[in-house]
């Protein structure tokens, strides 16, 4: 069933990390000044993570872009494109932009339309292993980017090691996401009809943001996130009404040791101030021996919660029908 599929899947995940995608070493050695990560949902947040993962040591900028076409970019811009089906008209159309432009390319699917364009235009493609549902490659879809943003000197020659080393190190945390006291089973616990409010820091926002995209496609619900210190200059005032929906939400801070050092008293003031109107808070301190490792522990607590929730709600955690539907309903609609 779903339960076991997407459980299955989840606990693959620091397996997933340690892959080496073929035909990394005849990519063309192209100048970077720039890299633009173009996709949408399961296929985006790869790119918005590695960033934060990677932000002190990347060497050019880095953008993801989840839309249409694609922005203003610097000249010689890299276009990284992704879609995991293949398929995905946003994506599918800022493949078309990047080669108007004449950007240099390179796409990665597991199949579809994609394939079949890169292709077409001569343009580097690389397999994403086949058989998954999107949101479940992100261990293939770190180590993927990681490998190539090394390849093309964004990143060091150290950081795929580096990583390899952290998933290695999350493959003894199993347990630690599955027993009877589990911190994934108790935050399940805290989410159940509750309405989750997911804090971080602006550099890992992007972990929230998996947790709350994992929330609402495998558990179906719904999940807030907002960044620090920039919540505490608008959202806190907003931590009030409606009454009705705050009394029954439960926020949850993620603090990382690399967050600016006045993060502990910003999440500790604003804690006490909202206490009143919230259901209940909580700070989660990622664990693990380097901040890879912290950074990979957070994102699987993330998962796990997801598939216990999913299970509480009763939901099947693979199914996504809505999702499913929109796409079909459009493709009715015609091409883009
Ligand atoms: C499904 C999922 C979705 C898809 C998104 C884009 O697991 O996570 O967010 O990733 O609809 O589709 P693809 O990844 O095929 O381009």
């Amino acid at each position: 069933d779903g339960y076991a599929q997407m459980e299955a899947w989840i606990r693959e995940f620091p397996e997933q990390g340690l892959w080496v995608p073929g035909g990394l070493t005849e990519l063309p050695r192209v100048e970077t000044r720039s890299v633009v990560l173009a996709g949408m949902g399961g296929s985006a947040v790869g790119g918005d993570l590695v960033q934060a993962l990677f932000e002190p040591d990347l060497a050019v900028p880095f953008r993801v872009h989840r839309d249409y076409g694609l922005p203003p970019l610097p000249e010689g811009t890299l276009a990284v494109v992704v879609s995991y089906s293949g398929n995905t008209e946003e994506t599918l159309s800022a493949f078309a932009e990047a080669r108007k432009r004449g950007l240099p390319v390179i796409a990665a699917s597991s199949g579809g339309r994609l394939r079949e364009e890169a292709r077409r235009a001569g343009v580097p493609w690389f397999a994403l292993p086949e058989g998954y549902a999107p949101r479940a490659t992100l261990g293939y879809m770190l180590a993927l980017l990681t490998h190539l943003l090394t390849r093309l000197k964004v990143l060091s020659p150290e950081a795929p090691e580096r990583l390899q080393e952290a998933f290695r190190w999350l493959s003894g945390q199993e347990g630690a996401m599955t027993r009877e006291d589990a911190l994934p089973r108790e935050l399940a616990e805290k989410y159940y009809l509750r309405l989750p409010l997911l804090y971080a820091s602006r550099r890992f926002f992007p972990v929230v943001e998996r947790w709350r995209a994992q929330l609402n496609e495998n558990a179906k619900t719904l999940a807030h996130t907002a960044a620090l210190p920039e919540m505490n200059h608008n959202e806190i005032a907003g931590l009030h009404h409606p009454h009705r929906v705050l009394v029954a939400a439960w926020a949850t801070f993620l603090h990382f040791p690399e967050d600016p050092p006045r993060l502990e008293a910003r999440i500790r003031h604003t804690a006490e101030l909202i206490y009143e109107d919230v259901l209940g808070w909580n700070v989660i301190r990622p664990e693990g021996p380097t901040p890879e490792a912290r950074f990979l522990w957070a994102l699987w607590v993330g998962d796990w919660t997801s598939l216990y929730l999913a299970r509480a709600y009763e939901e099947d955690p693979v199914a996504i029908p809505r999702i499913t539907e929109l796409k079909t309903r459009l493709a009715q609609e015609g091409p883009a």
